[in-house]
């Protein structure tokens, strides 16, 4: 069997795959059907210093291709967060990525501060790009993206990926947060979107716009992936976007993702998202290929086939 299992200066991941943050929620009702030693990590729901409600319904309507989803970071706050899901996700047997964000580089270095001494945090993933939330998109601002960065880093020893989204300027975006400490980057959030009902003439998510999951952005993900990788050679990346399938997740690693995260195929099918290791497994061996890691950036190289 090829090998699958990954390793970084920083941590190791049984799998590639890894769930994405949102659609799996803390991971507990997955847990009592699923194996989680057939994924690499569990991304938490992202998580701020105060509880947060979320966005008013509807906040998640169908789109072609995909989903478009407006929950607005609903969460318990970091207390609750430690009090209450940390000593249930904490048994699961996988690594656990816990996200996080807030609406001042002050409030994520308290949240990053109040889970330094948590047991069972192995990453931290800062989300500077949730599509949801009024004013709190830093992620399209380099010196804003570098002074989150600092200040979780200030506050933490956790290995540190800072999740930004797809569009313009993705380099210096990047730069900024590598230079700043992050040990590496998750490409990419949800991209803005809005669907509107044609009998009224009204968007359909209340509010109006949201973040496109789903087959919809897996060239948009894989094209952001593949450009910080040839601008970062030496990154960690997580390439997270419209990945449903174990070809997908090829791809993916193809254009020079360590890891893929999976978010929409958990909203469509969990049981077929915990069998992409296996999948992928499959896929190399059909190949000959010994390691994953030899198709990982292959698309920089000419492919992984190269005589
Ligand atoms: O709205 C949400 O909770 C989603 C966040 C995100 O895409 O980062």
């Amino acid at each position: 069997m090829a090998r699958v299992d990954v390793h970084s200066a920083k941590g190791s991941f049984r799998t590639p795959i890894v769930l994405a943050s949102g659609p799996a929620g803390f991971g507990c009702d997955l847990a009592r059907a699923l194996d989680f030693r057939r994924i690499g990590a569990l991304t938490t729901k992202t998580i701020t210093h105060e509880p947060r409600e979320g966005n008013p319904q509807p906040r998640i309507v169908d789109a072609p291709c995909g989903a478009l989803n407006s929950i607005g970071l609903e969460n318990p706050g970091v207390a609750r967060f430690r009090s209450e899901v940390m000593p249930k996700i904490r048994a699961l047997p996988t690594a656990r990525i816990v996200s996080i964000a807030g609406r001042s580089a002050d409030e994520v270095g308290k949240v990053a501060g109040a889970l330094e001494g948590e047991p069972g945090v192995d990453w931290l993933e800062l989300n500077l790009s949730c599509p949801n939330v009024r004013g709190e998109t830093v992620a399209d601002r380099p010196d804003a993206v570098s002074e989150y960065v600092r200040a979780v880093r200030a506050a933490s020893s956790r290995p540190l990926l800072a999740k930004l989204s797809a569009g313009g300027g993705l380099v210096a975006l990047a730069d900024a947060a590598l230079r700043a400490g992050a040990d590496g980057l998750t490409l990419v959030n949800a991209v803005r979107g809005l669907r509107i009902d044609v009998e009224t003439g009204k968007a359909l998510l209340a509010r109006a716009t949201g973040g496109l999951c789903g087959p919809a952005i897996l060239p948009i993900a894989l094209a952001a992936v593949y450009e910080a990788r040839r601008a970062f050679p030496e990154a960690f990346l997580v390439g997270t976007g419209g990945v449903v399938t174990a070809r997908d997740a090829v791809e993916m690693l193809c254009a020079g993702a360590n890891l893929v995260g999976v978010g929409f195929g958990v909203m469509a099918d969990p049981a077929a998202v915990f069998g992409l290791a296996e999948g992928l497994e499959r896929w190399l061996d059909a190949r000959g290929v010994a390691d994953v890691a030899e198709v990982v950036g292959a698309a920089h190289r000419g492919g992984w086939r190269v005589p």
